[in-house]
């Protein structure tokens, strides 16, 4: 059976996803890789790594398309990929299933079993494929850099014969999995870190990382957390309150670090114009929304901007600017999806349509979209 991994088409997508350590172990699974020519030289792996690896490397992406079984990517199929797969091929990556609806329905067409890394169940036996965790914690660690190499001063206290200098306060708003690393790595760099969310969860997560937690603790939020473990839209009121809070406390922020997301939504707007225009001139923003819409009204989309002396940072693909780690923990959550759907003793395909990884996943089945969150 044969496996292609291609390069990326996206502009600003750095990353890979297989390395040549995980090259080595679908190989170990029986199966042919090949890897089309220079897919992983922006993650600083290499075709001469990938041929040591066992892989067959070819710049004949039409040819290995049409070949494969099982075509892996990081990003979604551009039009042409998809209409090369051949039918009941699996395909696999990060589909951003409700935004890009055109592009999974060219794969159903195209009778491709297509699976959105995003999708897999956030279930323990699950924990190894979860790529929404392996590359949010990698964003929220480089959304603390980032503010910190644009921010003109230092973060932690520095006592020095000249006099003092003030630690930074960073402010995360919401502590999911980018958040609490954004609270680890600005605590690492010596600032006052306060974080917020609806979730109660969060709460005992926040303060065992040494941050205080800051939020509106009403019966809405002792409610706010979905079954799966996910945020729920707030009322208008809620918003409110939570806002008049926010108000208060981000005048005293030197960052502030948004990473609050509702799957499936636009993002919440949790800093307004107001609020940005209180904060003290040299003061950074870092928002990890903004490609869901940003958590404020003034974030561009990958763009860097002041406005009213406050810098607003807009990336909106942070694990791309840390490629070959994030590249190395993406390609070994696809491996470990890959081995479930894949027999171990004869190499072929096993598609268990009744394992709960396989169905949350699944997108697409014998020309249908099956996800039940894309129908209808
Ligand atoms: P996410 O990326 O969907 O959202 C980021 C954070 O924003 C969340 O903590 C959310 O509660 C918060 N948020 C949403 N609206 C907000 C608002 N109005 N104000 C403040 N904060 C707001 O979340 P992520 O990082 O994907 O994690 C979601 C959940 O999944 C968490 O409970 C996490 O612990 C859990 N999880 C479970 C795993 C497992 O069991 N295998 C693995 C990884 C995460």
């Amino acid at each position: 059976m044969k496996l292609a991994v291609l390069k990326e088409s996206r502009a600003g997508e750095t990353r890979v996803a297989a390395t040549p350590e995980t090259v080595k172990k679908l190989k170990g699974l029986g199966l042919d890789v090949a890897v089309q020519s220079g897919a992983g030289e922006k993650a600083q792996f290499f075709d001469n790594d990938y041929t040591a690896a066992g892989a067959i490397v070819s710049p004949d992406k039409a040819t290995l398309l049409r070949d494969a079984d099982i075509v892996l990517k990081v990003r979604g199929p551009e039009a042409d990929e998809t209409a090369a797969m051949k039918k009941g091929a699996v395909y696999a990556s990060l589909l951003a299933p409700y935004s890009e609806k055109d592009a999974i329905a060219k794969l159903a067409a195209q009778g491709v079993n297509a699976f959105a890394m995003e999708f897999i169940p956030r279930i323990s036996r699950a924990q190894a494929m979860d790529v929404l965790s392996s590359q949010a914690n990698l964003a929220g660690y480089k959304a603390v850099i980032d503010a910190c190499a644009q921010f003109g001063r230092a973060f932690p206290m520095m006592m020095t014969a000249a006099g003092t200098i003030a630690p930074a306060r960073v402010f995360i708003m919401g502590v999911g999995v980018a958040g609490l690393q954004a609270i680890a790595t600005a605590r690492r760099l010596g600032a006052i870190v306060t974080a917020t969310d609806v979730r109660p969860a969060t709460k005992e997560q926040v303060v065992s990382l040494g941050a205080s937690f800051v939020a509106v603790e009403d019966e809405e939020f002792k409610q706010a957390e979905t079954a799966a473990g996910y945020a729920k839209p707030m009322s208008a009121e809620y918003q409110a309150k939570q806002a008049a809070l926010t108000a208060e406390h981000i005048k005293k922020q030197d960052i502030v670090i948004t990473t609050a997301l509702i799957p499936g939504r636009k993002a919440p707007v949790l800093v307004t114009e107001e609020m940005i225009k209180t904060m003290k001139p040299g003061s950074v923003i870092v928002d990890l929304a903004a490609e869901q819409g940003g958590n404020t009204p003034l974030t561009k989309p990958d763009e860097v901007v002041t406005v009213h002396g406050v810098t607003i940072m807009g990336y909106t693909n942070l694990p791309a600017r840390l490629a070959s780690d994030t590249s190395s923990l993406y390609a070994r959550n696809l491996f470990n999806f890959v081995q479930l759907i894949v027999d171990k003793k004869t190499g072929a395909l096993a598609l268990n349509w009744d394992d709960e990884i396989v169905k949350g996943a699944g997108v697409t089945r014998d020309g249908e979209i099956v996800h039940p969150s894309l129908k209808g």
